[in-house]
């Protein structure tokens, strides 16, 4: 005997992404805001200041990508549970990606799912992280492996946050800036080529650009069954790096940017992108002083690393690569000999 259990919905998980002065926000209920000890020195009065709601409760946790982990998420669940957090009630993740992924996934878990609003403080989550859902923890098996899609109800994006960030947080924001550039929109990245982002109001311009990016991607593809995957342009190279460096060389967003290049010397190969193309790139992430190579000491190590990437299914690699300067190609048809060609062009060099 079968029964079927029919599940079939629509659900409506839109969300409005404002980008400028932190408006008020009103709320009913109970809100929890997640934060951080660096970010509520700097910036958790403007937002108190801008709050109103039934009661508001200030959950701190450590700083830092090493607290990214289901013993936190498991202090935070506690914190929400003594200050009696109910269904209706909101999170507020506040601060960087790393505050932004940990907030959703606890929201998504809390009561099997409570709402939560995204306020991102640095470049990285106002021009990626914090837009599109993707929630979760680091376990020792990799980045990101354990999560959740939560889609957030608002995303908050307030450019002056952005004033107390070190250069180097910036550039790694702007790595991420260039990557949807690259593979989405060759205007944009002319525009980027044309306007250095330091300078009056070109940063809100391109934090625009990138969120619109974005949003359309997740639109398109928001559980990254295809599409989505291409922002991953620059990851599949840019995580053996962290993994070879044990996360304490490079940001997130500068292996980024050194995988861009790697990405780009293979798309040179495949004949899917020229030099010139990939010389522009390089001098625009360059612009920033975002690293731009990575001595490699083991060729056949690091193409070894990329099978630890949740994203390689099982033997196969998924290469994002460029199609000229705004297209892109995902694929895991590129032949070892191809690849380690490239990799053996960066043995040796230092950064
Ligand atoms: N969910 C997604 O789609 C997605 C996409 C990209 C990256 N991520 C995740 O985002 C994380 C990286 O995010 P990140 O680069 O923001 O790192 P982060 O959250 O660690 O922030 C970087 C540093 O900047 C500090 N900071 C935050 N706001 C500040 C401000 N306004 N002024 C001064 N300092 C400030 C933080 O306290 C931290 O020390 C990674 O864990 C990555 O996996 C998620």
């Amino acid at each position: 005997m079968t029964i079927s259990i029919n599940l079939k919905r629509i659900i409506d998980d839109s969300y409005p992404i404002h980008i400028g002065s932190l408006p008020e926000i009103n709320f009913e209920g109970k809100v929890a805001v997640l934060t951080n000890p660096k970010v509520a020195g700097l910036h958790l009065q403007t937002l108190l200041s801008t709050l109103k709601a039934k009661e508001v409760y200030v959950i701190t946790i450590p700083d830092g990508e090493q607290y990214k982990t289901l013993d936190t998420i498991e202090s935070i669940l506690d914190r929400m549970f003594d200050h009696r957090l109910n269904r209706k009630s909101l999170l507020i993740a506040f601060g960087g990606g790393v505050i932004g992924d940990m907030g959703g996934f606890a929201a998504s878990l809390y009561n099997r799912g409570i709402d939560f609003i995204q306020i991102p403080t640095t470049l990285l989550s106002q021009v990626d992280a914090s837009v599109g859902g993707k929630t979760g923890v680091n376990n020792r098996f990799g980045k990101n492996l354990i999560g959740a899609f939560h889609q957030p109800r608002a995303v908050y994006i307030d450019p002056s946050f952005l004033s107390t960030l070190a250069p180097r947080e910036f550039g790694a924001g702007v790595a991420e800036i260039v990557k949807m550039a690259v593979t989405f929109n060759l205007s944009f990245f002319e525009w980027l080529e044309n306007n250095d982002l330091r300078e009056g109001d070109n940063l809100q311009h391109a934090i625009k650009m990138a969120v619109e990016t974005k949003a359309r991607v997740v639109e398109a593809d928001e559980k990254e069954q295809g599409l989505r995957a291409a922002l991953n342009y620059g990851h599949t190279f840019g995580h053996v790096i962290e993994n070879e460096t044990h996360y304490e060389t490079y940001l997130h967003g500068e292996s980024v940017a050194i995988g861009m290049v790697m990405a780009n010397d293979l798309a040179c190969e495949m004949g899917l992108m020229s030099f010139e193309e990939a010389m522009r790139i390089k001098t625009l992430l360059g612009r920033y002083d975002l690293p731009l190579t990575y001595p490699i000491h083991d060729v056949e190590k690091f193409y070894q690393t990329f099978f630890l990437d949740k994203k390689s299914a099982d033997s196969t690699i998924t290469f994002i690569l460029p199609r000229g300067i705004g297209g892109v190609e995902i694929t895991d048809a590129i032949d070892a000999v191809a690849v380690k060609k490239t990799l053996s062009k960066f043995q040796g060099i230092n950064a």
